[in-house]
């Protein structure tokens, strides 16, 4: 099933006569297995699109669909069971709990899914694997590096077996080297599960990996890239 984003337009009222607009006439397709990178400046919209496509923001005009049904027409309880369903989110600053270990803060959200714990246990295990931390899963947060959280979190947000990932800058706070693996793994993920991936970056150099870039500018997508990747 597609995501799909129709002539969305989101503004901020930043005063009663001036709005700021984050997003303007933005049409975006996204079909399952799309791998899709949102690049553009510091203000340009690209945290207000992610958080329209996760349902977690509400167009002030257009629409949202997901597999032809209206995501704005749900209500706030049925959008959030709806991003349960079918989305993982990956963030800058990783977003681990410190005072959970690495495989407690996989299970968390299974347990807000609901899974049985022979489940929770299957799935902790296998999102250990792919993510290559099959080792860590007892460690706490501020026993592992950058990359090794990220790594985490990566876990913690396929082991719901999510169609779409939503990554918002997820190497800024990377050395090139570990964004480069991390970016391999997204890749490695797409390739063999079909997982759907759609993110910002700021980074250049990780742009060529990536089959579609939209640069975006003051809301709107002024350009769409596609690379045979
Ligand atoms: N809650 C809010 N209230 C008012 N204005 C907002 C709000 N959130 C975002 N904006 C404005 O909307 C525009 C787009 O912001 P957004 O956070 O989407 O940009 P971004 O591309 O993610 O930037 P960055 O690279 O710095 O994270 C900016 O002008 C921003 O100031
Ligand atoms: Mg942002």
């Amino acid at each position: 099933m597609q995501f799909e984003l129709i002539n969305v337009e989101k503004f901020y009222q930043a005063s009663e006569e001036n709005k700021v607009y984050g997003a303007r006439n933005v049409n975006l397709c996204i079909p399952e297995g799309e791998f899709m990178a949102l690049v553009g400046p510091s203000g340009s919209g690209k945290t207000t699109v992610l958080n329209l496509i996760a349902g977690l923001i509400l167009p002030t005009g257009g629409s949202l669909k997901h597999g032809g049904s209206d995501i704005t027409s749900l209500s706030l309880e049925e959008r959030t069971q709806h991003r349960l369903d079918y989305m993982g989110f990956i963030f800058q600053d990783y977003q681990l709990l410190p005072i959970l270990t690495a495989e407690e803060n996989i299970e968390f959200p299974l347990q807000l899914k609901g899974f049985t714990q022979q489940e929770i246990k299957e799935r902790v295990s296998w999102a250990l694997k792919q993510v290559g931390l099959e080792k860590m899963g007892k460690r706490f947060p501020k026993q592992l590096s950058g990359g090794q959280q990220q790594r985490v979190s990566i876990a913690r947000a396929i082991a719901g077996k999510p169609q779409l990932i939503l990554a918002d800058e997820p190497t800024a706070n990377l050395d090139s080297k570990t964004a480069q693996e991390i970016i391999e793994l997204f890749l490695k993920l797409n390739k063999d599960f079909k997982l759907t991936f759609v993110f910002s970056t700021h980074d250049q150099r990780l742009i060529d990996q990536v089959r579609t870039v939209l640069y975006i500018k003051d809301g709107q997508i002024t350009e769409t890239r596609t690379h045979n990747v």
